[in-house]
């Protein structure tokens, strides 16, 4: 059987590079779970609602198709926020779980904030991959300005520390390492050492030399 290794962490930490990385070094499947809450949020502001509503929430949840994910308007700060915002709601966490878990079900590497808790808890291997919050910020900041978007550093490090705090605050499948969950701090290793590292970390809990 195919091995599912969950990676988990906060935002901008590094971990959705290095699902993806991890999944083709070893020839599996990657799902960004993170992109079915920002679906989920689009589709609730295409529908003229907002996206703390949870009855909107939840229906547009339960419409949710593969072929959402491939939006292209499900980066940046509106996003962000409405994201954040449906992610805590636990009916929305709810109607996506199946689709996670058929998901996983193929053997995957699947990157989030609760795929080692709740998603996948009997995964293969779980990585917490974390940074300091300024590290964090500091990369997202590159991130926007190579995609053109100009922001003052100081306001996306406030921006991802309210969202970080919204994760891990909501009682909703709350953002926190797996008591079996290996940590990554990638604060002082660039996306190379990280990939390396994480190579090793999953090739030595899936038994390989
Ligand atoms: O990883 P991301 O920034 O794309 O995630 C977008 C939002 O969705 C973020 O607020 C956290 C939330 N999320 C979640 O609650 N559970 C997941 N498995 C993935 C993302």
């Amino acid at each position: 059987m195919k091995p599912v290794i969950a990676i988990d962490g906060p935002a901008a930490a590094g971990k959705g590079t290095l699902a993806r990385r991890l999944a083709a070094a070893l020839g599996l499947a990657h799902l960004d779970t993170g992109l079915l809450y920002r679906a989920v949020g689009r589709l609730v502001l295409d529908a003229g609602q907002t996206p703390d509503d949870p009855a909107a929430a939840e229906a547009a949840a339960h419409t949710l198709v593969a072929a959402d994910l491939a939006r292209t308007d499900l980066r940046g700060p509106e996003a962000d926020r409405a994201s954040s915002l449906v992610a805590k709601m636990p009916g929305v966490r709810a109607a996506l779980l199946a689709f996670q878990r058929r998901f996983a079900a193929q053997g995957a590497v699947l990157d989030g904030r609760d795929i080692g808790t709740v998603v996948a808890p009997d995964a293969s291997v779980k990585l917490f991959v974390t940074a300091s919050p300024t590290a964090r910020a500091r990369r997202r900041w590159l991130e926007l300005q190579s995609r053109g978007v100009a922001a003052p550093l100081a306001t996306v490090e406030a921006e991802l520390q309210a969202r970080d705090a919204q994760d891990a605050a909501r009682e909703a499948a709350p953002l926190k390492a797996a008591a079996d969950a290996v940590v990554l701090d990638t604060t002082e290793l660039d996306a190379e050492a990280a990939f390396a590292r994480a190579l090793e970390i999953v090739q030595s809990r899936l038994g390989f030399t």
